[in-house]
């Protein structure tokens, strides 16, 4: 993007992760226009994350989208994961940004989009080839799982010394520090060289045996890898999902029990022109905070 301070629709500001490519636009000196939906606690906390603006609206409330993209350089979208329209929203902004003459456009995607048996994999498809069909500059980023699902347990796997997952603990999956791919969506929204690029963004593969070790040397304290039924896991965790959305889920826990998730960390270090943030330096930070916490 040419604009030397682009304006920057982020779509979901508030949410966990989008919430961190905020202050990832800022430091470019980008101005963030935050879309969040409707709430009095969304307003404020995407104006202390640095977002110069607010626009409330909804990816289903396409009339919203229109005035929220108005005006704009570029987008960054993610979509509510497990959403049976997630595809539609995801087409939604895609068409409105389109339509507004909005420059550049990064799309929050996941890694292997085109594993399709998986619902909220092929959800991104649609997203991805209505970008296509655009004169957009996009970037497509497909991280790998997140690391900060971790962090949402850590409480009780310091607690009870046990970290458990619905999978076997020999299963590897590709993960990624959702910093790193908050910092290659700013760096795709504020310089030139990222246009046209589709990144898969992984740090590196871990068994769940692999991660408890490192968080036992982390904490000092022993830590074991559970695997409970995936209903058990489910009822300890408390998502706010729906049934339909739990059954999806559950199958990706599945495909990971089969075959965990393969990732290769080329294109993240080729984006960020250093080492990516590594799963045992996550883990470092999370019992350093802990420590501190005592
Ligand atoms: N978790 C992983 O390991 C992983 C890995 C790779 C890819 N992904 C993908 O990452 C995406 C996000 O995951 P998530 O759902 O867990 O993130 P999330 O934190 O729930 O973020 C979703 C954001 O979208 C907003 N949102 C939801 N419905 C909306 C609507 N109708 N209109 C406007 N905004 C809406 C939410 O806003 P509110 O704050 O108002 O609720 C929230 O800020 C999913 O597409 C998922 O497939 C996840």
């Amino acid at each position: 993007m040419r604009a030397p301070n682009p304006t920057v629709l982020v779509v979901g500001a508030t949410g966990r992760f989008a919430g961190l490519v905020v202050p990832e636009l800022v430091r470019r000196n980008a101005s963030v226009r935050a879309l969040v939906r409707d709430r009095p606690a969304n307003i404020e906390k995407a104006r202390k994350l640095g977002a110069s603006e607010v626009v409330t609206g909804d990816l289903r409330n396409h009339q919203s989208l229109e005035s929220a993209v108005e005006g704009v350089d570029g987008v960054f979208h993610i979509g509510p994961a497990f959403a049976p329209d997630e595809a539609a929203m995801g087409v939604a902004m895609v068409e409105a940004a389109s339509r507004a003459g909005v420059r550049k456009f990064v799309f929050s995607s996941v890694i292997q989009p085109t594993n399709t048996r998986l619902e909220n994999h092929a959800s991104k498809v649609p997203v991805e080839a209505a970008l296509y069909s655009t004169d957009m500059e996009y970037t497509i980023l497909h991280p790998a799982n997140f690391m900060q699902n971790i962090e949402a347990g850590w409480p009780f796997i310091v607690e009870h010394g046990v970290f458990s997952e619905p999978f076997p603990t020999t299963a590897k999956l590709a993960r990624v520090d959702y910093r790193d791919v908050a910092e290659v969506a700013a760096i795709a929204l504020t310089e030139a060289r990222l246009a046209y690029a589709t990144l898969e963004l992984c740090a590196g593969m871990h068994s769940r045996d692999e991660i408890v070790s490192m968080m036992g040397e982390e904490l000092g304290l022993p830590i074991s890898a559970g695997e409970p039924a995936f209903g058990e896991w489910a009822a300890n965790a408390r998502l706010p999902y729906s049934d339909g959305q739990m059954y999806l889920l559950a199958k990706v826990f599945d495909h990971y029990a089969h075959y965990g998730v393969g990732g290769n960390s080329l294109t993240l270090r080729a984006a960020l022109g250093r080492e990516p943030r590594s799963l045992r330096s996550f883990i470092g930070e999370l019992a350093q905070r802990s420590a501190r916490a005592v």
